[in-house]
């Protein structure tokens, strides 16, 4: 059977995005699915405009595309099983797969896998009833959480008593709600883990520190902890393939656990762009058009990066003048801009990365980012009052 794309996206942000230029670097054609008219990927490639849980709508991208990936994983795994039923070929044409996709987007059951394969991770209980039940099993301090569709911290509240679990009553007396034990992490990690499907070959991009500034992730850099086997360990708990976003607590006692899987590039993996070896958008790609990657970084000689988010401000102007302060302000930055069309306050509009020079210790090069970052807010709000 011909198809007319060789890869289809279901979603048209950034993380589309950027995999679409990565798959158009060796000729590969894309397409993407996504309610919006203009977004990151339709600026770049063909679009088809349509809802994520329409099974119809995906169904019309199974029909054009010989592989089918996405880059978000609150799609639900019901209508992608449906929109398998309206068309021909197999569910592999289609990364992640749909249970594994299924244990992940409901984060009680992601917790209840990674539990049952002894991968170290907190304990959590659905909230139901009265939640007296959840207070027993978790006791205080506990964290709750929305089980569908958080994102950026929105469906995560702390508890440290029952006056606040109580407050929360209006979020969780309706169902959808877990609890879970507060984690008393020193550092959050994250690491990007591949595993090709044919061969079950799994890998890692080196373990990094990612650092979250009101539950939105704002600087990522290198970690002397190599958190790769439990990594790879979380995502074979919930029988994954293709690339995967893994965060992780680490304890005061250096031991690690997971936080939560992504079936998909992950913003803590934007610095793959800029370290000398292929990108995370590289590997997805190969890996959901099923190409091997296992000796892919075999030769290589990383750089150490720091990934600073650019996120939508207060008063934003046109970014070009941002831009030209950024890059006369430390020149190693190289800048990554999505193409959004409305900066949001707090919306992820773009990053930037900084490789570190030799000699550079870790803490200089970090701060280098933030300044480098300042410089471009500076200017991108400077901008808007000299309109
Ligand atoms: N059990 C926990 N103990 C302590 N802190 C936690 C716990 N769970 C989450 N957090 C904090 O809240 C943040 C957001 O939680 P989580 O990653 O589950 O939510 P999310 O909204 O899906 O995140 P994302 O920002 O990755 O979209 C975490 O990065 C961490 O800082
Ligand atoms: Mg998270």
């Amino acid at each position: 059977m011909s198809f007319e794309f060789d890869l289809g996206f279901l979603g048209g942000g950034q993380l589309a995005r950027m995999s679409i230029q990565a798959a158009q670097r060796m000729g590969l054609r894309c397409i993407s699915l996504d309610p919006g008219e203009d977004t990151p990927a339709s600026q770049i490639a063909p679009h088809l405009v349509g809802r994520l849980d329409d099974p119809a709508k995906i169904a019309q991208i199974l029909s054009c595309a010989a592989h089918v990936t996405l880059e978000n994983e609150f799609i639900p795994a019901s209508a992608i099983a449906e929109a398998f039923h309206f068309v021909s070929g197999s569910e592999d044409r289609m990364l992640p797969g749909i249970d594994t996709l299924a244990s992940i987007q409901d984060k009680l059951s992601q917790r209840q896998a990674l539990a049952n394969a002894n991968v170290p991770t907190p304990t959590a209980v659905s909230i139901d009833g009265d939640g007296e039940g959840a207070i027993t099993a978790i006791g205080f301090p506990m964290v709750l959480k929305a089980r569908f569709g958080g994102y950026d911290g929105k469906g995560t509240r702390y508890a440290r008593t029952r006056e606040e679990f109580e407050s929360h009553r209006p979020l969780w007396e309706n169902g959808g709600w877990l609890a879970e034990g507060f984690v008393p992490f020193t550092r959050e990690l994250a690491a990007m883990v591949f595993i090709e499907r044919e061969s079950g070959i799994a890998g890692a991009f080196p373990t990094v520190e990612t650092v979250q500034e009101n539950h939105v992730c704002s600087l990522v850099y290198p970690c002397d902890n190599d958190a790769t086997e439990i990594a790879i360990a979380a995502v074979r708990a919930v029988g994954g393939f293709g690339l995967f976003g893994v965060e992780m607590f680490e304890l005061p006692d250096g031991s690690i656990q997971i936080n939560e899987l992504a079936p998909r590039p992950h913003n803590t993996g934007h610095y793959t762009l800029d370290w000398g070896g292929p990108s995370q958008f590289d590997v997805h790609v190969r890996l959901a058009c099923g190409y091997p990657v296992a000796h892919l970084m075999e030769s290589i000689s990383p750089l150490g990066v720091c990934m600073a988010n650019l996120l939508g401000q207060p008063n934003a102007g046109g970014f070009e003048p941002a831009l030209n302060a950024l890059l006369h302000s430390d020149t190693r930055s190289r800048f990554h801009w999505y193409g959004k069309v409305e900066a949001k306050s707090g919306r992820k509009m773009g990053h930037l990365n900084i490789s570190q020079r030799p000699g550079e210790s870790l803490s200089e090069l970090v701060e280098a980012t933030k300044l480098a970052r300042k410089n471009f807010y500076a200017a991108w709000t400077q901008a808007t009052t000299l309109h």
